[in-house]
C-alpha cells in the first residue's frame, strides 16, 4: 500500500505498545529495515517474547526493552529518564500503547485511566525523551490516534470524565487529545528538527479492548469480522516513521499513508495549547 521505504540502518526507534497488535507489526517492520528497537512494555514476559521475535527477524542491532506501566506518570517519567540516560540519539519515537475501559476508575495518581494511558503517557514520554530526539535531529515522533476522535468534544473542566462516564466517549476524547497534542508538539519542536505526525490505523483486529471489562470486549470482538489485519493497520505507522515522503511534513493526521483532514475540533489550536498547559500542570513539568 505504501511503497516508499528508507534504509533505517543506524537509527534508533523507541516504541510503546509493541507487544501486541499494530505496534508489534510496526516494530518488526522497522527492525527489518535496519532500525534498532527500544521497546517500552508493561509485561516482562510479553516484552521478552517481542524482543526474541525482533532478534530472530533482525539480529544485527542490539534491540532492548524497558518496563513501565504507562498509565502512571511517575512510571513514564522513570522509564523516559532511564532511556534518555542510555540513548544519546533517538531518531524515531512511536507513541502507540492505548486501551479502552468500560468502567471509570482512577489510577493511583488520581487520573482517569483512559486519559492517563492514551494521552498523558504520550505527553510525558515525549517530554522525557526531548534531549535524545533533538540530539538525533532530523527526528520523528509518530502518535497513534484514531478516527473515533470525530465524535468527541473536549471538556477542560472535566478532563477526568467525572460526569456521566462512558468508556467509548472517554476513548474518543483521548484520541482527540492525541491529535491536539500532535499539533502543539509539532508547533514547539518542528523548528528544532523534530517532526510530529499522527495517524488513524483503520479498524484493526488486534487485542484492543480485550481488558476493557463489561460487554465491550464481546462487542469489539464481534465487530472485528469487519476489521483489517494488524499488518494493514501498521502500514501508516511504518510510513510516518520511515518514508522520505514525509521528511518535511509535521503536525499532520494521516490515514492509509495519506494526509487527511481530522474533525474541526481536532484543528483547534487554542484547545491544543490549553491541553498542553493542563497536561503539563498534571504532570508537574514546565
Ligand atoms: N484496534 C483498532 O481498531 C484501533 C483503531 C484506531 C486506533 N487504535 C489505536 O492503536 C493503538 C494500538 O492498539 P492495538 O489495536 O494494537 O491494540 P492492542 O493489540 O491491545 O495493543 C495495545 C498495546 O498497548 C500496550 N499497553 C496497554 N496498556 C498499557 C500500559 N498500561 N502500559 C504499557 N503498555 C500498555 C499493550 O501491552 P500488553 O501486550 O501488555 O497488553 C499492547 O502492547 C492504540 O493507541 C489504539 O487506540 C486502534
Amino acid at each position: 500500500m505504501c511503497a516508499k521505504r528508507l534504509d533505517l540502518q543506524g537509527k534508533t526507534c523507541v516504541i510503546t505498545g509493541a507487544t501486541s497488535g499494530i505496534g508489534e507489526v510496526a516494530a518488526e517492520r522497522l527492525a527489518a529495515m535496519g532500525a534498532r528497537l527500544v521497546l517500552i512494555a508493561r509485561d516482562r514476559a510479553r516484552g521478552e517474547a517481542t524482543l526474541a521475535r525482533l532478534r530472530a527477524r533482525a539480529p544485527g542491532p542490539a534491540h532492548r526493552a524497558h518496563y513501565a506501566d504507562l498509565m502512571l506518570i511517575a512510571e513514564v517519567k522513570r522509564v523516559a529518564a532511564e532511556i534518555a540516560a542510555q540513548e544519546r540519539r533517538i531518531d524515531i519515537l512511536v507513541n502507540n500503547a492505548g486501551a479502552m475501559f468500560s468502567f471509570r476508575r482512577l489510577t493511583a495518581e488520581g487520573l482517569e485511566r483512559t486519559f492517563a494511558l492514551n494521552h498523558m503517557a504520550y505527553f510525558v514520554l515525549s517530554h522525557g525523551l526531548r534531549e535524545p530526539l533533538l540530539g538525533a535531529a532530523p527526528a520523528r515522533v509518530v502518535n497513534t490516534a484514531s478516527a473515533s476522535h470525530q465524535s468527541a468534544q473536549l471538556h477542560f473542566e472535566d478532563l477526568q470524565f467525572a460526569r456521566a462516564y462512558n468508556g467509548v466517549s472517554a476513548y474518543q476524547r483521548s484520541k482527540l487529545c492525541n491529535i491536539l497534542f500532535t499539533r502543539e508538539l509539532s508547533r514547539r519542536w518542528v523548528g528544532e528538527g523534530v517532526t510530529v505526525n499522527c495517524l488513524h490505523p483503520g479498524f484493526v483486529a488486534s487485542n484492543f479492548g480485550r481488558e476493557a471489562g463489561g460487554l465491550l470486549p464481546f462487542a469489539l470482538r464481534a465487530a472485528q469480522v469487519f476489521a483489517i489485519s494488524p499488518e494493514e493497520g501498521a502500514e501508516t505507522i511504518v510510513y510516518l516513521a520511515s518514508s522520505p515522503e514525509v521528511d518535511d511534513l509535521s503536525g499532520g493526521y494521516f490515514f492509509k499513508c495519506r494526509a487527511s483532514a481530522p474533525a474541526p475540533q481536532a484543528e483547534d489550536d487554542n484547545a491544543a495549547r490549553r491541553l498542553w498547559q493542563e497536561s503539563a500542570k498534571l504532570a508537574g513539568i514546565e
